[in-house]
């Protein structure tokens, strides 16, 4: 620990030279403590800005040593040491000779003696106000569009210091322009601040602001010294003339002028406008001029704007020409017309002045006159206007449309399909008027009756879709502006064919047929445009056997007698011509089945019988003769032959009618009824012999059995033995069956 001289007067070193003696002969034994430490702040710990503070550490040490002991004291702010000193004394100060804001702030003093150290709380010290800013300009005349150059300072405070500048106009009492800017380095700014038309005396205002803290510290408010402002141009200046009333025709001279100072380096540009309109301007001299011959389309609002780069100064001016004559008006009789009908169109001033007029037609001239006349045609449409003059004096009518309307031709009507139309498909149909005034409105009637309506803005045909499906009548009425009536087309007539469609096989007289009968095969569509091609098929035949084109919606084919070949499945596929390129329509597929006639069934067995009995008869001959020879026994031994017959009858009969079903394919649930029957009778005699039976009873021959052949074979039965036929007849009156 260093030691040091307090400060203090010579009567106080003598003492402490003594006292610092005894206590370095009392040695280290010595305790001591730091009973407190605090800080004193004076005046008080907020103060103005400008203000002396001071900092009082004071420390209450106890020791048991006579002397007092030496120690150090740091002062801190913002927990950075500023200052220390080593002392022996209770109290130390720091002084701030005019305290400003950024010694605000919080401050804390520490005591250390050898080891032991203690630190006070925080003390918050706060500096209000600002000091005044400085105010500077860097002129005290300017011209408009020049720049004042603006330093605020405060010399006293340190950064970041935040600057209001304001521009006040002094004849306003006005502010008119504020900045602001926050400078982080140094304590001044300086601020540009351009000069506007309307400036006359101006000074500028200065306020600093500083952040103490979270508080914001404010300045007053200092203004600079005036500054005066020089006019570079003077607010322009109209001259009119003629002066007094203008009329029209009058030679018009709108003027403008300034006067510029001697200050400004080059002239302002004068511009003249009307409206929105330049109409003069000028970049070199102190005028414009705007001359023109006045006419009422003249009058108006006029406005001379001068524009340096900055500065621009305006003023305007209502010019009123009287007029000459008023605005011509165009009127027409009609403005639509049917062609061939009067065009007249005629102009007139109102207060009918001598005036020179012409009408035209867009930009050509129709006539010198005030009217005009003419048939009208279908060119003479158009926007006419009449200009009217007198002397010098030109004026425009208002623009008259005139329509004239061309009267449509006959419209034509037409498709698009060149073949017949197929029921289903969509047809175009087309209406043209080709002669007459667009637009045009077209009709579409169907069967008299108004299907859609189109409107054409041009010749070009109007185009309707339709999907007729049967033969339909089609005509078309066409309107136009013209005052006739309605035109109406010829008639459209559009022939329909619809497809085959639902074709249907039948067999006609039943599926099963017996041999020797008609087989009819019948086929049918539902709907179908004549000729209708029908083509018949036996299944998986890629050949159709039979072709027939008809007008009908049915066909038939037949064979007179029917054989085996007909059995079999048959179907039919039905087309027109509105098939073509579609899958051709192909009917179900029947069965045909062919049996045997029975009396041919019959006709067999007896031909079998009669074969047997032939070959019987002859062996019995031939045994008789060899008998007789030998014996010459007599012919009675002829009888016998009956029984023999009989027996072999019923055994042949029953097995050539097996073996003829077996060999015709016959099946017995599609053969014929009564033999059924017979079978379920077990009957040992079959068909045949019921055939057979019934020749006998009837007296007269069966219709079927009209042939010679049959006959022959028949009588030679009889012939041979009537007994037996008798027989076999009165055997079968006892069956049950009645057959
Ligand atoms: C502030 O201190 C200075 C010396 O540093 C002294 O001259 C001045 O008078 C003091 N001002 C006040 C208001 O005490
Ligand atoms: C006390 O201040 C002096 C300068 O004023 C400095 O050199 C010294 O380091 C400081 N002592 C302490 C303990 O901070
Ligand atoms: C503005 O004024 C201050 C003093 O008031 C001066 O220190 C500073 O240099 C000036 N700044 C300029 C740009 O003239
Ligand atoms: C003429 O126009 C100016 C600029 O558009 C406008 O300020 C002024 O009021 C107008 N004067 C009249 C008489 O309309
Ligand atoms: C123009 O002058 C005529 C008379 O001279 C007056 O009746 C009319 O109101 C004026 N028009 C304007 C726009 O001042
Ligand atoms: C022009 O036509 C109007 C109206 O049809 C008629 O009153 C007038 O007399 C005509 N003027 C001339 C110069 O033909
Ligand atoms: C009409 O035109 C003729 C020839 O151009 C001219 O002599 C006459 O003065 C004109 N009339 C009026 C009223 O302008
Ligand atoms: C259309 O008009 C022209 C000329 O005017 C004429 O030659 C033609 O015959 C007309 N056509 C019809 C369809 O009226
Ligand atoms: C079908 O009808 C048309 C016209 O009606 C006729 O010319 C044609 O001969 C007929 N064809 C048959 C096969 O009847």
């Amino acid at each position: 620990m260093q030691f040091q001289w307090p400060r203090g007067d010579k009567m106080w070193l003598g003492l402490l030279l003594i006292l610092s003696f005894c206590s370095s002969l009392e040695g280290q034994e010595n305790s001591f403590t730091i009973n407190s430490i605090y800080m004193e702040i004076l005046p008080s710990s907020t103060v103005h800005n400008g203000w002396n503070v001071t900092l009082q550490c004071i420390v209450d040490v106890s020791t048991t040593s006579h002397v007092k002991p030496q120690h150090l004291v740091l002062f801190y702010k913002d927990d950075v040491m500023f200052y220390n000193i080593s002392s022996r004394e209770n109290m130390e100060s720091f002084f701030i000779p005019q305290a400003r804001v950024y010694d605000s702030g919080k401050y804390r003093c520490t005591v250390i003696f050898n080891n032991k150290e203690k630190t006070t709380p925080e003390y918050e010290v706060s500096v209000k106000g600002v000091p005044s800013p400085r105010v500077m300009l860097d002129k005290k005349e300017v011209i408009e569009g020049g720049v004042v150059t603006v330093n605020c300072s405060v010399p006293e405070e340190k950064a970041p210091i935040f600057f209001k500048i304001e521009k006040f106009e002094l004849s306003t009492k006005r502010v008119k322009q504020t900045r602001e800017k926050n400078s982080k380095d140094q304590n001044f700014v300086t601020l540009e601040f351009p000069i506007e038309e309307q400036d006359l005396v101006l000074v500028f205002r200065c306020q600093a602001r500083i952040l103490s803290g979270f508080q914001l510290e404010m300045s007053e408010v200092v203004r600079s010294d005036l500054v005066t402002v020089r006019e570079s141009f003077s607010t322009p200046k109209f001259h009119i003339s003629p002066l007094g009333m203008i009329t029209e025709g009058d030679d018009l001279h709108i003027k403008c002028t300034i006067q510029v100072t001697h200050l400004a380096q080059k002239f302002p540009e004068i511009i003249i406008q009307k409206d929105k309109v330049i109409v003069a301007h000028s970049r070199h001299g102190n005028e414009a001029v705007y001359s023109v011959m006045a006419l009422g389309e003249h009058n108006g609002n006029y406005t001379c704007k001068v524009e340096s780069s900055r500065i621009s100064k305006v003023s305007s001016i209502v010019v009123n020409i009287t007029e000459l004559f008023s605005k011509p008006k165009l009127e027409s009789s009609s403005t639509r017309l049917d062609q061939g009908e009067y065009l007249n169109l005629w102009c007139i001033v109102p207060g009918a002045p001598p005036a020179n007029f012409t009408i035209q037609k867009g930009g050509l001239t129709m006539t010198q006159a005030q009217n005009f006349t003419k048939i009208a045609s279908e060119w003479d449409s158009g926007t006419y206007t009449c200009t009217a003059a007198i002397g010098n004096v030109l004026k425009k009518s208002n623009a008259v449309h005139i329509a004239v309307c061309e009267m449509l031709s006959k419209p034509r009507i037409f498709h698009d399909t060149q073949s017949e139309v197929i029921k289903g498909q969509t047809i175009e149909i087309s209406c043209q008027s080709i002669n007459g005034t667009s637009p045009i409105s077209y009709d579409l009637l169907k069967a008299n009756e108004i299907l859609q309506s189109r409107n054409k803005s041009s010749n070009n045909p109007a185009v309707f879709n339709d999907n007729p499906t049967k033969d339909i009548e089609y005509q078309c009425i066409a309107d136009n502006c013209h005052s006739s009536a309605k035109k109406i087309s010829e008639v459209l007539r559009v022939k329909v064919i619809a497809p085959v469609d639902e074709v249907q096989l039948s067999i006609m007289l039943g599926e099963e047929v017996e041999s020797g009968k008609p087989v009819v095969l019948q086929c049918t569509v539902k709907e179908g445009s004549p000729p209708i091609s029908y083509s018949f098929y036996r299944a998986n035949a890629g050949k159709p056997f039979y072709q027939v084109t008809s007008n009908y919606t049915q066909e038939i084919w037949h064979k007179e007698e029917a054989s085996k070949e007909e059995e079999g499945q048959y179907y039919c596929k039905a087309s027109n011509r509105a098939n073509l390129g579609r899958r051709v329509p192909q009917s179900n597929i029947l069965t045909v089945r062919v049996f045997l006639a029975s009396w041919k069934k019959g006709l067999i067995a007896v031909a079998v019988i009669g074969v047997i009995i032939a070959t019987l008869i002859l062996g019995a001959r031939c045994y008789f003769l060899r008998k007789a020879k030998s014996k010459q026994m007599p012919v009675e031994m002829s009888r016998p032959v009956a029984p023999l017959l009989s027996s072999n009858n019923e055994k042949m009969s029953s097995d050539p009618s097996a073996e003829a079903n077996s060999h015709y394919g016959y099946n017995e649930d599609v053969g014929n009824h009564a033999m059924k029957l017979i079978n379920e009778n077990k009957e040992p005699l079959n068909s045949d012999v019921e055939y057979t039976e019934v020749e006998v009873s009837s007296p007269e021959p069966h219709q079927a059995l009209g042939t010679k052949g049959t006959e022959t074979v028949y009588s030679e039965i009889r012939k041979a033995d009537p007994d037996f036929m008798e027989n076999r007849y009165s055997r079968m009156e006892v069956s049950p069956d009645g057959t």
